[in-house]
């Protein structure tokens, strides 16, 4: 059932090469410049026409959902707010019949996503599903949709969910960046090219597993762990801390770059992991100064560079290099290392990788 690897999780962050391809099959046409989504096109007036997108979700699906909020309103001009599900269905939210509101859940079946969706339809919003399982009660209760394909997710940890969800969303802004003039032809090409190259480029991420392993050896002890990213890469910090804390149970906070001055800062002292995406293209510079303030505090730096890094090589204790991709593009590969990482903490600490304590694949209860 595992496909030859010890663990779920292991097998399913090795599938996301496919499971991206399986996503956008069909629905990237690159040399025609076209992405095709049906539950896109049959409703392209609802979402022209849309005041804002409201994109509701929990956990993982909602870090996908922060992700796509820099994708959205970067290429597409497209306001968007992303709310934890469980505190928008209770705050008595303001929705009208302008709003769009995406709802991303890898199993469907979230109780919190649900409710709010409902919510969302009885103030006359157009909800749109962006689900893993197919016939799942979100799926059914959407008025529209796109599947991820990314296959069964058993591990409870969500890997390869986050990446097809991202990619999924990713189509989505491009189309609709395309349909409202808001992208040039030649940058929304551009991207679709760099979308088709993902796969490989997850591939190649996936090479550094070795090496990881030998950097997870050195931090599995650590009580807690800093995730830092800015931008694109902000959520992907969020992600890395949530995985590290649910599989392994180490303590890990993720934190916009920049808010460490407002805090965390104080944190830092020579116990202290600190993991800094810092790729070429996000504000790199400004990164790498952050990256000098850690090392001034003696924190260990571990960073998630673009293949050729040198800036942040001099200053990190270890690096993890992955291909250079678009900055929109860029969360499907940094992921990737930062999953690899929790994976191997967790096995080193002899925890139960796939069914951690107290946590349930798919929270159907509020
Ligand atoms: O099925 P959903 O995507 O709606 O699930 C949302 C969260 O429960 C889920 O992402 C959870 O945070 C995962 N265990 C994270 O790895």
């Amino acid at each position: 059932v595992k496909g030859g690897y010890d663990h779920f999780m292991l097998k399913e962050i090795y599938e996301q090469p496919n499971a991206i391809k399986d996503t956008y099959r069909g629905r990237l046409l690159v040399k025609e410049g076209i992405i095709r989504m049906a539950g896109i096109d049959d409703n392209l007036d609802r979402f022209l026409n849309a005041n804002r997108i409201i994109v509701v979700a929990c956990g993982t699906s909602w870090h996908a959902g922060l992700v796509s909020e820099y994708i959205f309103e970067d290429l597409a001009r497209i306001p968007v707010e992303v709310e934890y599900a469980s505190e928008f269905r209770y705050r008595n939210p303001v929705i009208t019949n302008k709003d769009v509101v995406i709802a991303i859940s890898q199993s469907g079946e979230t109780a919190d996503t649900l409710a709010a969706i409902k919510l969302a339809k009885q103030h006359g919003a157009f909800v749109f599903g962006v689900c893993n399982v197919v016939g799942s009660s979100i799926a059914r209760e959407a008025d529209a949709g796109a599947y991820t394909h990314a296959g069964p997710e058993i591990g409870v940890a969500s890997t390869k969910a986050f990446t097809t969800q991202i990619t999924v969303l990713t189509l989505i802004a491009l189309k609709l960046a395309k349909a409202n003039g808001n992208i040039s032809t030649s940058n929304y090409q551009y991207h679709l090219q760099e979308l088709e190259l993902i796969p490989e480029k997850v591939k190649k991420a996936l090479e550094s597993d070795k090496h990881i392993l030998e950097v997870a050896k050195m931090y599995k002890d650590a009580k807690n762990c800093l995730y830092l990213g800015r931008g694109y890469n902000f959520p992907v910090a969020l992600e890395g801390a949530l995985k590290l804390k649910e599989i392994s149970y180490i303590h890990a906070e993720g934190y916009p770059a920049a808010e460490m001055k407002h805090g965390p800062i104080a944190l830092i002292d020579e116990q202290m992991p600190v993991f800094v995406i810092a790729t070429k293209k996000g504000h790199y510079e400004k990164v790498v100064s952050n990256v000098q303030e850690i090392k001034a505090r003696k924190g260990k730096i571990i960073g998630i560079v673009t293949e050729g890094d040198v800036d942040v090589k001099n200053l990190a204790d270890h690096v993890i290099e992955v291909p250079d991709t678009l900055e929109a593009l860029s969360p499907l590969l940094t992921t990737i290392p930062l999953q690899l990482l929790s994976y191997h903490i967790a096995v080193l600490l002899d925890k139960n990788v796939d069914q951690p304590r107290n946590l349930a694949k798919s929270v159907t209860v509020e």
